[in-house]
């Protein structure tokens, strides 16, 4: 069988991931072809996948070569929507990293241009892969649970500093905010696990640690007070030091956002980005009990209401080794068998968009003192 070739624009470290594992743990895909505007980035990736790649600073030269089947998207968020309807409209395969677009406007171009271009597009949203996930959506479909009432989603981003504050993310212009970039990946596993999209939002938000009066050029290696900086990040690329507490930084570190989902779930999500400790709480709860995730424990539990006592069944977790409970490895091979059976993703775009809107609802209730915003559907 002919291998999918891929190409993948953004090669560094969320590209650099997909590079590698395309290359070396997905059967039936060649990565042929990558992008990057930094020479260093496009080096690394020939070293990975070999010399003859074809390598370039122009996005619309990889898409147009005919040896290119299917397009990884991987740069910064604001860059999605451009690069992704240039793929669509190419005609080739897209897997388009999260979030979608950082406008809800974007989304709908890609969803309008994906039903012309009848391809393959799935999303970057790998926890619908994440073994837990499912466990706990086989227990709310079985009706274990009963009918679902309330949903609470605590986010504890405990690398909010490594990850989030030392580089592009932390400005609004390439992100619209963290409710977005980040808390896309749990809004979207909470429409799915319960299989309904929010409706109206409300929010809370500020920025309450990062950001600060520093200089916008000044990096860790270079400041005066990097051996007492709780946030220091040395040993990293120029890009990926920028200090934490510099001026530009403009989005939220502190959110909690209220939500009214279909059917009249009541749904809240707490994302903050200066706890010690990372990890995700999804609780689900019906009219017959609950269920919930250990992230720390790999567990899922139910517990049901009984008269006078409770009752709990814990499932043990064991998912494949790797990022994201091991649903990064599982969505890359899903992505190549998905081309080859011509079907659609489990991580489809039109939830990807819902997820976009909640997160910009959410900013602009935030924004606005916590106005409730409606969430509408895209007309397509
Ligand atoms: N699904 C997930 O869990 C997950 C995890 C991490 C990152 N991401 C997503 O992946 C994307 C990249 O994040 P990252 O952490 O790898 O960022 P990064 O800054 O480490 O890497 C981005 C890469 O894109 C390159 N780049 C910059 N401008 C570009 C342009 N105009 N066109 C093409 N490439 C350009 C940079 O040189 C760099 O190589 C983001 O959208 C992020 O949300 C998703």
């Amino acid at each position: 069988m002919e291998p999918i070739r891929i190409g993948v624009i953004g090669v560094a470290s969320r590209g650099a991931y997909f590079v590698r594992e395309f290359h070396e743990n997905v059967e039936g895909a060649e990565v042929v072809a990558g992008m990057d505007v930094v020479d260093a980035h496009l080096d690394r990736f020939r070293d990975t996948v070999g010399h003859d790649a074809f390598v370039t600073k122009d996005y619309r030269e990889l898409v147009a070569r005919a040896d290119v089947d299917a397009v990884v998207v991987a740069s910064p968020d604001n860059f999605h929507e451009e690069q992704g309807l240039a793929v669509l409209e190419a005609g080739k395969h897209l897997l388009l990293e999260k979030p979608m677009a950082i406008t809800i406007e974007g989304c709908d171009k890609l969803l309008a241009a994906h039903k012309r271009a009848g391809v393959v597009f799935g999303l970057g949203l790998s926890m619908r892969y994440m073994p837990m996930f499912e466990v706990m959506k086989d227990i709310i479909d079985s009706g274990q649970i009963g009918d679902v009432k309330a949903y609470w989603c605590n986010h504890f981003v405990g690398k909010g500093g490594h990850f989030y504050f030392h580089d592009w993310h932390a400005v609004r212009d390439n992100t619209a905010g963290l409710l977005l970039q980040k808390g896309t990946h749990d809004i979207d596993i909470m429409h799915y696990l319960v299989g309904k999209f929010a409706t109206k939002v409300s929010a809370f938000g500020s920025l309450d640690y990062y950001g600060g009066d520093k200089p916008d050029d000044l990096h860790c290696p270079d400041c005066p007070e990097k051996d007492t900086c709780p946030e220091v990040q040395l040993g990293h690329p120029p890009h990926f030091s920028l200090c934490a507490f510099r001026r530009e930084v403009d989005v939220e570190d502190n959110h909690v956002v209220i939500m009214e989902l279909e059917d009249g779930i009541k749904a809240a999500y707490q994302e903050c980005h200066f706890t010690p400790d990372y990890h995700r709480d999804h609780i689900v709860i019906g009219t017959k009990g609950r269920v919930y995730n250990s992230e720390d424990y790999s567990t899922v539990t139910v517990r049901m209401r009984k008269r006078h006592a409770l009752s709990d069944t814990v499932h043990q977790v064991h998912p494949p080794e790797g990022e994201h409970g091991g649903g990064d490895v599982l969505l890359c091979r899903d992505f190549i068998d998905a081309i080859r059976e011509k079907r659609p993703l489990r991580n489809d775009p039109y939830s990807a968009r819902m997820a976009v809107a909640v997160g910009v609802a959410a900013h602009e209730s935030l924004r606005a003192g916590g106005k409730m915003i409606p969430v509408e559907r895209p007309a397509i």
